[in-house]
């Protein structure tokens, strides 16, 4: 199915109002587009009990039903932004009566494609589930994107992809890291793009100066607290981390109280029920987002390599017995997804260096760099070089590609760190 221009999607919303179905990043990334076309949108849609009544970008977040089912498809447009949902997402609204490419249109028609941009590959961690944790990091992979690349880059997204309003300004590295973060920052902001950062926040950064050029949100890395910090957030220093999670909100609200913050929690099995409420307590007194995630090895090279019948490597092999979920499992559920397509697909990856990565996924450049250039090749070729690339056919043949799914969807089973007040399903 093509993509829509501006144009088509304004003959097919046809004067009805504007209803996003995922009140998350990319139901905030549509919005931002469309605002940026003056477009106006009506509101968000999502399941997620703990979002209902609030607001997000200043338009109310609503349940399902009271659209779906209180509306009439002659009233309303639906959109639906949603990465991992889509599916579901789609049989609830032609179960009520709305009809797709009519009614309904998924956010992947407007804008096929999802970037990040690791500004620097540099880390200062060796947390032990990323490949940071081997002693020497890939070739190309730990230098610094200019600043005046990071331009470039920007101006090709926008122009490129039009429907693009948000992406993350990370993958591998640590982008505090980045001298210039405030600069790019305040670039991407200038061209209606809002971006995304991810940290551990054990870098002595000027944090000041990146809350005031205004990130789209900020999410803080964690494995645990006091002492257990440190287990899997290695090198990592827990009263470091603690003093800047302080510094940070406290100028989040001085300076953009709106702005989302979320503490990513990532669960071992060395993880306790007193740490996850230790965490609530503190994100509640915070005022900020608390989201436990099933922690997976996260470069599936080893993963693959693992599964085409090789040893892990000794860090891997210690990290996979600490996981919560264990990589069996993991597996045996990616497999029974192998049918279904790769959720990371449509994400262009762009490293520091500019090249491009065949899948964000994988850590290593060896059968992973789709182009040298990023600005210098078009968004067609880069994706025609992905289609044929041969990293994806083995990734998919031993279905792979739907491994990290498993472990981000999952939600925290009863009795298993079971807590009342985490954040809910949510339609993102
Ligand atoms: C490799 S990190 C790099 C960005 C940054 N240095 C950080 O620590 O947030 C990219 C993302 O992966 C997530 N991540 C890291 N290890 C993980 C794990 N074992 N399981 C799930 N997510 C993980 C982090 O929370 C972060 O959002």
């Amino acid at each position: 199915m093509n993509s829509l221009n501006f144009d088509s999607f304004l003959t097919l919303v046809a004067n009805r109002q504007i209803w996003i179905w995922g009140a998350g990043n990319q139901g905030r990334g549509v919005c931002q587009a469309l605002q940026r076309k003056a477009i106006p949108v009506a509101g968000f849609i999502d399941s997620a009990i703990d979002l209902a009544g609030k607001t997000a970008l200043g338009l109310p977040i609503v349940s399902p039903n009271l659209i779906i089912q209180t509306k009439s498809a002659s009233q309303v447009f639906i959109i639906i932004a949603s990465f991992y949902f889509e599916e579901e997402i789609k049989s609830r609204c032609c179960l009520s009566g709305f009809k797709e490419n009519c009614d309904f249109i998924v956010y992947s028609r407007l804008k096929p494609n999802d970037y990040a941009i690791d500004i620097t590959g540099a880390c200062n961690l060796k947390c032990v589930s990323c490949p940071h944790a081997y002693n020497n990091p890939a070739e190309r992979r730990s230098g610094v994107m200019s600043l005046e690349n990071f331009k470039r880059v920007i101006d090709k997204i926008v122009a490129e992809s039009p429907f693009v309003g948000n992406l993350q300004l990370y993958q591998w590295g640590e982008p505090t890291l980045h001298k210039q973060l405030p600069d790019m920052l305040r670039y991407a902001n200038a061209q209606g793009i809002k971006c995304a950062i991810s940290s551990n926040l054990n870098v002595p950064a000027d944090f000041e100066a990146i809350i005031e050029a205004k990130p789209e949100w900020l999410r803080l890395s964690t494995s645990g607290w006091g002492s257990h910090y440190e287990i899997t957030h290695t090198q990592g220093k827990w009263p470091v981390f603690l003093q800047h999670l302080y510094e940070v909100c406290a100028l989040r609200n001085r300076i953009h109280p709106e702005m989302k913050v979320e503490v990513f929690f990532h669960l071992y099995k060395h993880s306790q029920q007193a740490e996850l409420e230790q965490w609530q307590k503190t994100c509640a007194e915070l005022a900020i987002e608390l989201h436990p995630v099933y922690a997976y090895l996260i470069s599936l090279d080893d993963v693959l390599a693992y599964q085409e019948g090789k040893a892990l490597p000794p860090i891997a092999q210690t990290t996979s017995e600490m996981l919560l979920l264990p990589l069996e499992h993991g597996l045996a559920e990616a497999k029974m997804e192998k049918h279904l397509p790769c959720d990371t697909f449509r994400c262009i990856n762009i490293n520091w260096d500019l090249s491009v990565s065949n899948c964000m996924m994988y850590y290593y450049p060896t059968d992973n760099v789709a182009v040298d250039n990023y600005l210098d090749t078009s968004l067609t070729e880069i994706m025609k070089v992905r289609e044929d690339c041969n990293l994806c056919q083995r990734c998919m043949d031993k279905g792979i590609h739907r491994y990290c799914g498993v472990y981000s969807r999952k939600r925290i089973a009863p009795g298993e760190l079971v807590s009342d007040n985490m954040i809910g399903e949510s339609d993102v």
